[in-house]
């Protein structure tokens, strides 16, 4: 098997693009779909600050490596979340590729530790408002990152979601007729209004094969292992099944993906109306300031639950 570019012997095959390459135009690949998504979907621009959130996994350490290598101004923020087993390993991972790469373009990586600010790791959260983790999880995530980015007055946080994720996420918001939450799924979010940080994904055009490709032949330390509360988890399956149509019917993801947003971007003007309506209903968290719909944040009433449930 030889590289579709330069005919060298190819060291990965690309089925979905009928496509072969050598490490040297595999890499030159990937920096170009990064750079497309960027651009597509006018995710930001070189004199923009980004800020990446780091999970010490392979997509983000590797989108932060090409965002880097891409000449972009871009920081990094890792959340530990105080997994016993896990939280220590990918931190070191983050820190390790900050220490590296990271310092040798002058970017800087930033720490929020859950244990430290609220007293008690992600899992004693979750357990003490009898939420799973992983739910109690994404709200801590979703307001961390925004309160950095925001905070620090970053232009854009950007996340690692690939293919894969936008794939599977997308297949559970049809099975479901999440109407809500599909017009929300776009690798770019807007800054809606002021305390909210632009949100984007520049890998949505990778597949995770091909992320792991990336970092394994760049040698990027990552962790290998999910974290141990996903096991079993929805999104674990709903990948597993794309998988399997993927083996079938190579390009079967990205036309799943890449269709839904051609017809989103086609229903434009239904799509912008919500966000609007979204707009309209935002207004400062009464206990953090954060924008919220409701009165008081949903961070904010999850740490109030945990602590009247701790003192009682
Ligand atoms: P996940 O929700 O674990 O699939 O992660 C999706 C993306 O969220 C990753 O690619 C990262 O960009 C970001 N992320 C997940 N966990 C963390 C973390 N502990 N700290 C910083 N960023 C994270
Ligand atoms: Fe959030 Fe695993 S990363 S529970
Ligand atoms: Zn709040």
């Amino acid at each position: 098997m030889n590289c579709k570019k330069c005919h060298t012997k190819a060291v990965i095959g690309l089925p979905r693009h009928n496509a072969a390459f050598c490490k040297v135009c595999f890499n030159e690949f990937v920096h170009d779909q990064v750079a497309r998504a960027i651009k597509a979907e006018r995710m930001f621009g070189p004199q923009d600050r980004i800020l990446v959130a780091v999970s010490g996994g392979k997509d983000s350490l590797a989108l932060w490596d090409v965002l880097l290598k891409l000449g972009y101004k871009a920081d990094a923020l890792y959340v530990d979340l105080g997994i016993s087993g896990y939280s220590a390993t990918s931190r070191e991972k983050a820190v390790r590729f900050a220490d590296t790469v990271g310092a040798a373009h002058k970017a800087t990586l930033l720490t929020h530790t859950v244990q430290e600010a609220e007293g008690a790791g992600i899992r004693e959260l979750a357990d003490l408002i009898h939420r799973p983790t992983c739910s109690a999880c994404g709200t801590i995530k979703r307001y961390q990152f925004n309160r950095a980015a925001v905070e620090h007055h970053y232009d854009v946080m950007a996340t690692g979601h690939n293919l894969d994720d936008e794939a599977a996420r997308l297949l559970g918001n049809v099975l479901h007729w999440q109407e809500e939450y599909l017009d929300k799924q776009s690798p770019s979010l807007p800054a809606s209004v002021e305390g909210f940080a632009k949100k984007v994904k520049p890998l949505y055009r990778l597949s995770e094969r091909e992320i792991a490709a990336y970092a394994v032949l760049n040698r990027i330390d990552y962790i290998v292992e999910e974290c141990p509360m996903a096991k079993g988890s929805k999104m674990l399956l709903y990948k597993e099944v794309l998988n399997r149509l993927e083996t079938e019917s190579p390009g079967a993801k990205q036309s799943f993906y890449w269709g839904f947003l051609d017809k989103q971007a086609k229903a434009q003007p239904a799509s912008a109306s919500m966000t609007e309506k979204d707009q309209a209903s935002l207004h400062p968290c009464s206990t953090c300031g954060q924008p919220t719909t409701a009165e008081i944040c949903s961070y904010c009433k999850m740490m109030a639950r945990a602590s009247a449930a701790k003192s009682s």
